[in-house]
């Protein structure tokens, strides 16, 4: 049932102000504690955390990299699951794995806990369907609660994962003495008001498909984002790319100059995603590189960051304000959005791209 949308991914962008709230009431309850079920993990007897998924969900895996290391102060690694079960990696007892997996079934997935199982301390599982293999397996699977995602192209369980993932980043930072309880109670609010800030980014919902007729024009499309929005640059590049047959690549903001602004013309939009955070002046500077170069900057920022950027962006998205954190879980709506009209625009099938598969099972 798409519940009046045209679409299963429609429907499921949709929900995410719901799905995201349901997850932060299960793991907060009323007040500001955490309610990580099972009181096995021992976020202070390791030395490093390593995290392993594929596709949509490795990308979720990366943001949290910044997180943990951020709030916890863990050295976090993090690995594709295809390179990661082939490699022999060292793993022991000083380690938690953490494997994040919307459908709990993907072979590859599987194959790297199981590979860590017996050596890593403490294996974790970051899961959509709580009787999966990956579940099942795991020392602890905490669920993301997304509710069932039929779409092939992940947008609710994406979103789902990086807030279930901030949720371990904060446990993991309380357990090791780095967050106050001032900080934590901040961090909670903001989390509970972060379902009204996704209603408000699903407003933009008009813009962006008027924008995505012209992205639809596009051969090719780069993504650009510094610190914890890169791997959400990372994740709008597949999501494009998946659904839109559009050739989309991101790059950190940094690397742009290393190689990729070579690509730059008039003929390739620039997707930056760049909240007005601490990194965005730096951001600026890479955006006049683009421009200077012809380039078509499509702007996903705040108010303030919008007339930070100044004249000569090509097109803008303006989203609320949030804590930093939670920006790249807002974040993700506007490049869902994109990918989802511009898809649309193109008339290709939405829900069950070619070549690909809700679950993969086979390697
Ligand atoms: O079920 P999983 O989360 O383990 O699936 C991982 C990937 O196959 C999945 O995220 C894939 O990249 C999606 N099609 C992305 O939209």
């Amino acid at each position: 049932d798409k519940a009046g949308h045209k679409h299963f991914m429609a429907k499921e962008i949709a929900e995410q102000p719901q799905v995201i709230g349901d997850a932060i009431s299960h793991y907060f309850g009323s007040g500001t504690d955490l309610h990580l079920p099972g009181d096995g993990i021992d976020f202070n007897g390791i030395s490093r955390m390593i995290l392993v998924a594929c596709g949509t969900a490795y990308y979720a895996c990366l943001t949290a990299k910044y997180w943990i290391e951020k709030l916890a102060g863990i050295p976090v690694e993090v690995d594709v699951a295809s390179e990661f079960r082939y490699r022999e990696p060292p793993v022991g007892e000083d380690a938690i794995a953490l494997f994040v997996s919307q459908s709990g079934e993907t072979a590859d997935t599987l194959a790297a806990l199981r590979y860590c199982a017996g050596k890593a301390r403490t294996i974790l599982s970051v899961v959509n369907v709580p009787e999966s293999s990956i579940a099942r397996e795991s020392d602890l699977a905490l669920p993301i609660l997304a509710g069932t995602e039929i779409g092939v192209a992940s947008t609710k369980a994406f979103s789902c994962q990086l807030t279930v993932l901030l949720i371990v980043a904060l446990e993991a930072a309380r357990q090791r003495g780095r967050l106050d309880a001032d900080r934590q109670a901040e961090i909670v609010t903001a989390l509970r008001g972060l379902p009204a800030r996704l209603n408000l980014a699903l407003d933009t919902e008009a813009i962006t498909e008027r924008l995505s007729q012209e992205l639809a024009e596009a051969q090719d499309v780069l993504f650009l984002g510094r610190g914890q929005m890169y791997p959400l640059a990372l994740e709008g590049a597949l999501k494009l790319k998946e659904i839109s047959y559009i050739h989309a690549e991101a790059y950190a903001s940094g690397e742009l100059k290393h190689g990729p602004i070579a690509l730059i013309d008039q003929n390739v939009p620039v997707v930056v995603m760049a909240p007005r955070d601490p990194l965005f002046d730096k951001t600026v500077s890479n955006m006049q590189e683009v421009m200077a170069r012809g380039g078509k900057v499509l702007l996903i920022s705040d108010k303030a960051g919008i007339e930070a950027a100044g004249d000569g962006i090509w097109r803008s998205i303006e989203m609320p304000v949030v804590e930093d954190l939670l920006c790249p879980i807002l974040y993700a709506i506007p490049a869902q959005l994109l990918a989802y009209h511009t898809a649309v625009a193109k008339g290709t099938d939405v829900d069950q791209p070619r070549n690909l598969a809700k679950s993969v099972t086979v390697e």
